[in-house]
């Protein structure tokens, strides 16, 4: 029969564990929570008094305020907070594989193996194990064999797979009101059990009709799925934006006249310099992996184009850029608004504002990035990360970092917009325009600001999606 969970592991305190097992916590006051992690700077961050906490995440620090102490609590004891738990929710880092087989496309499954060899090692009684984290298809499957080679007379270990659909920005919010909630489990009576168990705890908070329960396998590749579709509606909406800009037509006009076919609908058309992030390359390099594999070349083509149609967005953009100031950037000053892969986050993996910065330190250009939420150690790791062999010196002696939007646009050429966060669109841009190098460029690389409105005070403007007179 499905045990009543009372205590709850989650091993990873990282972006998808810390908020959903906070807010699971915030909606389950009888369940004990605990999130380890073996990073203890991150635990400590989690823990600090004034909620200075390792992520930013709105109406997050609100959800941790409430619940810390009282359900809810941060530790490195990993061991202690799987021995004492019902059920544990793996929730480690995936990144793409750096060497190695599969490099470049598959998933380093190292962490999630470490932290099953360690449910292994130290569980003295039975465990309901949650894989969280993004995986290839049939990894519960590995997990389930690790742990039941090692497990003890009398422990049995129930593998569910239970995907996180919750993106950066709005995960408080995802988390509150899932569109669904998914749980994989093998359709054995002890599997379906597990199942129900974990749809108890969800159930504290989300209507049943919303809680899906398939098979293992089912919902491991529903994730991967998911992240390729919207990603893939992402590059669609750029490839026709190239069109447009070679045209004449307005590929906002264009979004909107598809996106009223309800089959099509109005979401996640918005033309960009690029998707980024952690998810949506990764999933989709995922399954093309895994459909290489499977020996379906056909189907590994088809979602590595999508990848393909992203880099060449924002290979496309720079070049825009350096062809509209003339054909050559060296020695000019940019500035850069946004550093992070969207708004509404401090993340920047995968951003493509680290790409475009790239590229114009390589045509010799001075760059200067202002991002409301992204902490300057962590631009210059991507940039180092972006340009090996560059020592930072030299990267520190062609890039400044800005304390505002304003500061960052004086006295340059152009003005770029990698990220579309709100506040780019309120500044006030008549007194950007009158502190700038004349004639003034904006590269509106988020469809974000408004381009006759930036004409009318003098600006030279540049839109995705829009050819010049558009
Ligand atoms: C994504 C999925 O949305 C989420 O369900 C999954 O769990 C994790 O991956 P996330 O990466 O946090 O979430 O952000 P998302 O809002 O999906 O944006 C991804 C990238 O696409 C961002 O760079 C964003 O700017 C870009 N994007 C999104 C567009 O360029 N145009 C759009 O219309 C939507
Ligand atoms: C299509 C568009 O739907 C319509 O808006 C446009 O004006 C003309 O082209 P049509 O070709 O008549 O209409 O049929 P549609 O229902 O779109 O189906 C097209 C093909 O896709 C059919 O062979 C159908 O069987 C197939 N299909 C459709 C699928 O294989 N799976 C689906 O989920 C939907
Ligand atoms: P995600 O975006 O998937 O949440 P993050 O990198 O933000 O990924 O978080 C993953 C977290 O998992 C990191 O804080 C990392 O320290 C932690 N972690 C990785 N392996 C283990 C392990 N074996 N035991 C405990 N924590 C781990």
């Amino acid at each position: 029969a499905p045990v009543s969970v009372t205590k709850i592991c989650c091993i990873g305190a990282g972006y998808v564990g810390g908020p959903t097992c906070a807010v699971i916590a915030l909606k389950c006051p009888h369940i004990q929570v605990t999130i380890v992690d073996l990073n203890q700077a991150r635990v400590d961050a989690w823990n600090s008094p004034d909620f200075k906490l390792p992520i930013y995440e709105p109406g997050l620090v609100d959800v941790v305020k409430q619940a810390r102490g009282r359900n809810l609590f941060f530790s490195t004891d990993v061991d202690k907070g799987i021995q004492e738990a019902d059920l544990i929710f793996v929730s480690v880092n995936t990144p793409t594989k750096k060497s190695g087989v599969g490099a470049g496309f598959a998933a380093d499954l190292n962490y999630v193996e470490s932290a099953t060899r360690r449910i292994a090692a130290v569980a003295q009684s039975s465990k309901i194990v949650v894989e969280k984290s993004t995986v290839p298809c049939r990894t519960a499957e590995s997990m389930r064999t690790i742990l039941e080679a090692n497990s003890r007379p009398g422990t049995r270990f129930d593998i569910l797979s239970n995907p996180e659909f919750l993106a950066e920005g709005t995960a408080i919010e995802d988390l509150f009101k899932p569109d669904r909630v998914l749980i994989g489990s093998l359709q054995t009576p002890e599997g379906l059990d597990a199942c129900q168990s974990l749809a108890a705890v969800y159930a504290n908070w989300v209507p049943t009709e919303r809680i899906l329960t398939v098979g293992l396998w089912s919902s491991e590749l529903s994730k991967l799925a998911a992240n390729a579709m919207l990603a893939q509606r992402i590059s669609s909406i750029n490839a026709l934006s190239a069109i447009c800009e070679a045209t004449g037509a307005n590929i906002d006009e264009v979004a909107h006249a598809i996106g009223f076919d309800s089959r099509i609908g109005p979401k996640f058309l918005r033309a960009s310099v690029g998707f980024g992030g952690s998810c949506f390359q990764k999933d989709i390099l995922n399954l093309v992996y895994l459909s290489e594999s499977l020996h379906l070349p056909q189907v590994a083509a088809y979602w590595r184009q999508v990848v393909d149609m992203n880099e060449y967005q924002k290979r496309r953009f720079s070049k825009t850029v350096v062809d509209t100031l003339f054909n050559t950037i060296t020695g000019k000053h940019i500035a850069v608004l946004g550093f992070a892969f969207k708004a509404d986050t401090g993340d920047t993996r995968e951003s493509p504002a680290i790409t475009l910065v790239r590229d114009f330190l390589q045509e010799r250009a001075y760059v200067t990035i202002y991002d409301p939420q992204v902490d300057e150690a962590q631009i210059w790791l991507d940039l180092a990360e972006a340009l090996p062999g560059v020592p930072l010196e030299n990267i520190k002696k062609q890039v400044t970092l800005a304390p505002s939007a304003l500061d960052a646009c004086k006295n340059k050429e152009a003005v770029v917009i990698a990220t579309e966060w709100k506040e780019f669109r309120d500044i006030d841009w008549a007194a950007v325009y009158a502190h700038m190098n004349k004639p003034a460029f904006v590269f509106d690389g988020r469809l974000l600001v408004d381009a006759d409105a930036l004409r009318k005070i003098g600006f030279k403007v540049t839109t995705i999606g829009r050819g010049q007179r558009a």
